[in-house]
């Protein structure tokens, strides 16, 4: 049977190592790793930064939510959203229906060292960024088919969880 869908969905606010998990991740399933900033970047042809502060976050929301929805219909392999993007009624709704949906959780403190003050990521910027991963963590862990600490885990030992969860998930 082809795919026709991610095999894996990873959420989890920025620095949680969605992208560094899923490039691991992809390489052991031997499947196409997808990131969906980086979708919405070579789509637009502009970075989100520019999108953020020409068009507004609401704009982004929205593209982000229909080039999400799109990647949930292609075989895109290991797909990792964008830190914000599983905050979407629209896009939460098509989560539902998929098997693997894994929240790579991370806690503030370690979200802001890891990130620093990475200028690519405008919602850095943001003074309520407490509050907003603070509203985000229950939203996502509630979304999510499994929810994995990074606090104390290798980027390996987080693959090593989502591979066997995904090994005894035989709709996957
Ligand atoms: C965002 C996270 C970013 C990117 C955008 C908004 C957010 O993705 O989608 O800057 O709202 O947390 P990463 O989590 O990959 O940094």
């Amino acid at each position: 049977m082809t795919d026709t869908r991610p095999a894996v969905v990873l959420i989890g606010f920025m620095g949680a190592g969605k992208s560094a998990v899923g490039r691991l991740l992809a390489d052991r399933l031997g499947v196409a790793f997808t990131d969906s900033d980086a979708v919405i970047e070579a789509d637009a042809g502009r970075t989100i930064a520019d999108i953020f502060a020409t068009d507004g976050e609401p704009a982004f929301r929205d593209l982000e939510h229909r080039t999400i929805a799109r990647l949930l219909t292609e075989p895109v392999g290991v797909l990792a959203l964008g830190g914000g993007a599983a905050m979407h009624p629209g896009t939460q709704a098509l989560l539902r229906r998929h098997p693997m949906v894994v929240h790579l959780r991370i806690d503030l403190d370690r979200a802001r060292a890891r990130t620093g003050d990475d200028t690519r990521r405008p919602m850095l910027r943001r003074a309520d960024l407490a509050e907003i991963h603070a509203r985000r963590m229950p939203v996502f862990d509630a979304i999510a088919t499994l929810v994995l600490d990074t606090a104390d885990r290798s980027l390996e030992q987080v693959a090593d969880v989502v591979l066997a969860a995904v090994a005894s998930a035989p709709q996957v």
